[in-house]
């Protein structure tokens, strides 16, 4: 064999494995290629062994015309290797491909119940004038409901409260309290009295319940805030300075209020607290019953038999109390007709609000 006849083998490798080189249809496919022409047992390798069949003077030059080529095959791989992977890319992309402009699905989220959010207006509003939150149980003594708030046993003023006793589980030892369900805020007066020393400013919200016929303005579970100031000179005038104050905060500032005298068994004396009609506005409609005023609340100077009873000496402190239905707020607050609606569980009321 003489040098231009190897030199004619080395192009047709060359030809040969550019071809296959171009032919090749992934990169596994391609890196089979690679092995087979420039691998350690490749064909280029295989025909530079047969050197030894040179003449010995044109073995140096064989270096001269096998690196060229072997560089362009190098150079022709990686080139093909860029191009398929980019291609790999490109397709699986398109496989996966996301329209971005479908529609999201709604996402759900949770809010506060209409309740929940009237109860946190109310408690933020009085918190302005250093009310503080306190809790009190569902379940009362009946001397918490009403013993201590002067409505003693048989008293006719129980008559306002239609009660729902507990039938105990067991007979109920002598002398232990009969036990209900609260049917209004205000043990929670006693509680807060017999728990601190003024000056106190108390709210305590939560549920009460009632042995009521159920209609649209009656439920047998519904929802109180109870209020309760008491210090040295407090009067009848903070009183209704402070529930000006949370009307205009909560029914808008030109809201006109007006003092009714009321009757309540705590208080003495007692009244209701009106708005002037969030419906009409005063003119006149059947939701105020034509007089142009609301009652949102009751309210007095507590009693001095109540002082004493949670343990405060009615000759130093004075103090006022009031306590308002919240269903009966966020009703006039979102023009609410039913106060079922409440406690129906239906999300079409609930997600409007
Ligand atoms: N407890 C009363 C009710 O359930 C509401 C009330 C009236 C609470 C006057 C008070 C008050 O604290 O002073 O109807």
């Amino acid at each position: 064999m003489d040098l231009a006849s190897f030199a004619r083998s080395l192009e047709a490798l060359e030809e040969r494995a550019l071809s296959s080189v171009a032919a090749a249809a992934s990169p596994d496919d391609l890196a089979r290629v690679d092995a087979e022409i420039l691998g350690r047992k490749g064909e280029l390798r295989e025909l530079l062994g047969g050197i030894g069949a040179l003449p010995t003077e044109d073995r140096p030059r064989v270096g001269a015309l096998a690196n060229p080529i072997r560089e362009r095959l190098e150079a022709a791989i990686a080139a093909r290797r860029e191009d398929l992977e980019l291609a790999a890319v490109e397709a699986r992309l398109a496989a996966e491909a996301l329209d971005v402009t479908l529609p999201a699905r709604p996402l759900h989220r949770g809010s506060l119940h209409p309740i929940r959010e009237t109860e946190r207006e109310i408690s933020r509003i009085f918190g302005q004038f250093g009310f503080v939150v306190v809790e009190s149980p569902e379940v009362e003594t009946d001397e918490l409901n009403f013993q201590a708030l002067n409505i003693p046993e048989d008293h006719p003023a129980r008559d306002l409260w239609d009660t729902i006793y507990l039938r105990e589980p067991t007979e109920r030892p002598a002398g232990a309290p009969r036990r209900l369900f609260r049917t209004h805020t205000s043990p929670g007066q006693i509680r807060a009295m017999r728990a601190s020393t003024p000056p106190i400013r108390i709210l305590t919200p939560g549920r009460c319940f009632r042995y009521e016929a159920v209609d649209a303005s009656h439920a047998f579970e519904f929802f109180q805030v109870e209020g309760l100031m008491i210090d040295e000179g407090t009067s009848m005038a903070d009183l209704r300075g402070l529930l000006d104050a949370f009307a205009h905060a909560m029914f808008g500032a030109g809201r006109p209020t007006r003092f009714r005298p009321g009757y309540y068994p705590f208080t003495e004396p007692s009244v209701a607290f009106d708005i002037g009609c969030v419906v009409c506005d005063g003119s006149g409609c059947p939701a105020c019953g034509r007089s142009g005023w609301m009652t949102i609340l009751g309210a007095g100077m507590v009693h001095p038999v109540v002082l004493r009873n949670g343990g405060i000496d009615p000759e130093r402190y004075q103090g006022f109390a009031f306590g308002m239905g919240t269903d009966r707020i966020t009703m006039l607050r979102h023009a609410i007709r039913d106060i079922r609606a409440f406690l129906a569980n239906d999300l079409r009321f609930l997600e409007r609000l």
